[in-house]
């Protein structure tokens, strides 16, 4: 949940650290910090609480000087968001200096044998633990004398990491060793940015991608040595490592704002795109089905799957909940949704036919990451659906399908959702033309498909009318979303990227639970949102609009273009293409993105770094 970036080569470093640090500012905020190692060995740092403006006022006009140099953007997990507890970290000897993206779970205890020994902490952190801790391994090789301050240095990040229990990313540095970087990974993303002359570590790839296009996604257990003209992978345990240098898909200016003032307003926009390229090269007209051959599965293993479980947290675990009624609906396979943190921790009963997806946009969720190594552990076979190409989820998948949505940096995933809503529609498809589809059944499914991107970009015309109805209700203490059938995950998600961005309370249910105690909290002020098409359970949306309308509740409600039924009684009606019912999810949200966007913005949040969020949860 933070982001760490280092750089090594013929340049200023400092630069190149803060322009890290501002594109990696989405997974953490809390406080951020630099190092940088000056050519008389001096090790300049600088960190404060707060946002990057923070930092770059601190340094101000005399920004550190040095050719190495490390920095880190930070997501509390242990002691609050202040200055001291910034990264990065130095040791006992202030020659060594840490960034750290993780959590040591056996701080406490490490923390106690290294006070024994003399030293003395400054933060609450569990990352200023492992500092010391490589710092002491150092200091204790110069006894043996004879290795370079480079490979003590190795041979101490070994040694540390080897004691830790939790989860690292880390990239440190000594005064010893100038020019020199050590990185390490267990359980948090780390990548290497190969460039001319000059090289960075980073927490994903848009910290770099401005440099280069050249990255090593590294593994779990990696360890890795980097000067400017020169880099080596090797692993924890020793000896050299296997690894390949991937090609970034998406330039640097696709992880831009551009004339956006959000990423997020950015990445709504996108939809009619990103869903094509979700469906791009992926559709059949000769078998009226899809195309997967990322899945690494033979058409009779397809056919012998006769359960599915889908994973996943937030966002992806609401497509998922739509992936179920999709593939239950069009393929008639038995399918369940499981919560990643829940799935890792539960026994579920699964068989040698049963199918198990992970669905996650960065592919590094802690959580989801937890549920496909256990289901893993099993012997079960696991694929991924994942936004990040290399990610460790998509590398450690049995196959899967990449959504190609392109970086989504706005914490509220948006874009993402209405991606794997398509994949997930896809996987549907495939599975259900195995089985017992029609053609004609498969062909109309392909000629919606098709239709989609066209219809997102007249939803997206709608986004001034949304926004008038987010400022009409913005003094809202809360919001209702209810959904039926396949908009019932549409519900779920309006909830939660209202929640998430304007702080509201905000719920999502199935229309029809109304009645069953969610009704309660209807008042005048707190407007019931309707996402309800035309579809083969509008009247029953109806009756339950009619249920808020008698109890005076303000009613947004979202239906199909041409049908006028519910201008009688909803407060707003939003008109939405008309597709079929198994695809209109896809449109609808869209409305709920654009609403939750504005409703923040007049409320003066920030949409795109959330309070106490961060875009990827990679601690439990
Ligand atoms: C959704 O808007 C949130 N950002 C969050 O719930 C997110 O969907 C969840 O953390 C899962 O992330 P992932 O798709 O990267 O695994």
């Amino acid at each position: 949940m933070c982001g760490i970036i280092g750089y090594v080569g013929k340049e200023n470093a400092t630069p190149y650290l803060l322009d890290g640090l501002s594109r990696l500012e989405y997974r953490g905020y809390d406080s951020s910090g630099i190092a940088v190692l000056s050519d008389d060995g001096t090790i300049n740092l600088q960190k404060c609480a707060g946002r990057l403006e923070n930092l770059r006022k601190q340094i101000g006009a005399l920004p550190p000087k040095g050719y190495c140099g490390i920095s880190h953007t930070r997501w509390a997990t242990h002691g609050e968001a202040n200055d001291e507890n910034s990264h990065p970290h130095f040791d006992q000897s202030g020659k060594l200096v840490m960034v750290h993206n993780g959590v040591i779970e056996n701080y406490q205890k490490l923390r106690e044998v290294l006070e024994f020994q003399g030293h003395q902490f400054v933060s609450q952190t569990d990352s200023e633990v492992l500092s010391h801790l490589i710092g002491a391994a150092y200091d204790r090789s110069e006894e043996k004398g004879g290795e370079s301050a480079e490979r003590r240095l190795v041979a101490a990040v070994r040694e540390a990491v080897k004691q830790v229990t939790g989860t690292y990313g880390i990239a440190v540095m000594h005064a010893d060793a100038p020019d020199f970087l050590v990185g390490a990974r267990l359980g948090s993303p780390l990548i290497v940015g190969l460039g001319k002359g000059e090289n960075f570590l980073a927490s994903d790839v848009s910290a770099v991608v401005a440099h280069t296009s050249d990255a090593i996604y590294l593994n779990d257990y990696d360890l890795v040595c980097l000067k400017g003209d020169e880099f080596k992978v090797e692993r924890i345990d020793g000896g050299m490592a296997d690894f390949q240098v991937s090609q970034v898909e998406y330039s640097a200016e696709a992880a831009e704002l551009g004339d956006y003032p959000h990423f997020m307003l950015k990445e709504i926009f996108e939809q009619a795109d990103s869903v094509e390229n979700a469906f791009r090269g992926r559709l059949s007209d000769q078998e009226a089905s899809a195309k997967l051959g990322g899945l690494q599965m033979t058409p009779q293993e397809l056919r012998d799957v006769d359960r599915i479980v889908l994973v996943g947290c937030g966002t992806a675990c609401h497509a998922a909940m739509a992936g179920e009624h999709l593939i239950e609906s069009l393929a008639r396979i038995p399918t369940e949704v499981e919560i990643a943190s829940e799935f890792r921790y539960r026994n579920v009963p699964m068989d040698k036919n049963t199918l198990v997806f992970v669905i996650s946009q960065s592919g590094e969720t802690i959580d989801s990451l937890g549920a496909l190594r256990e289901a893993k552990r099993k012997g079960f076979r696991v694929l991924g659906i994942v936004n990040s190409v290399g990610s460790t989820i998509a590398r450690e998948s049995d196959g899967g399908a990449y959504m190609h949505s392109g970086p989504e940096i706005g914490v509220a995933a948006t874009k993402s959702f209405t991606s794997q809503y398509m994949l997930l529609t896809l996987l549907a498809l495939l599975l259900g033309r195995m089985r017992d589809m029609s053609v004609s059944d498969g062909q109309e499914i392909l000629r919606e498909i098709r239709a989609l991107p066209d219809k997102i970009r007249k939803v997206l015309q709608l986004n001034e009318r949304i926004k008038e109805i987010a400022l009409k209700y913005v003094d809202a203490p809360g919001m209702l979303f209810l959904g039926r059938q396949f908009n019932y995950c549409s519900a779920l998600e309006g909830a939660l990227k209202m929640k998430e961005i304007s702080y509201i309370f905000a719920s999502g249910h199935a229309s029809a639970e109304l009645k069953h105690g969610v009704i309660a909290l209807v008042t005048e002020d707190l407007p019931s949102v309707f996402v309800a098409p035309k579809d083969s359970v509008f009247k029953k949306n109806m009756s339950s609009i009619e249920e808020v309308k008698a109890r005076k509740g303000p009613v947004i409600a979202i239906t199909t273009e041409g049908n006028d039924e519910l201008d009688r009684i909803a407060d707003e009606v939003i008109y939405v293409p008309e597709t079929i019912e198994c695809l209109n999810p896809i449109l609808s949200v869209i409305p709920l993105q654009l609403l939750s966007y504005h409703f923040a913005v007049a409320r003066g949040c920030d949409v795109d770094k959330p309070r106490n969020l961060a875009k990827s949860v990679t601690v439990e």
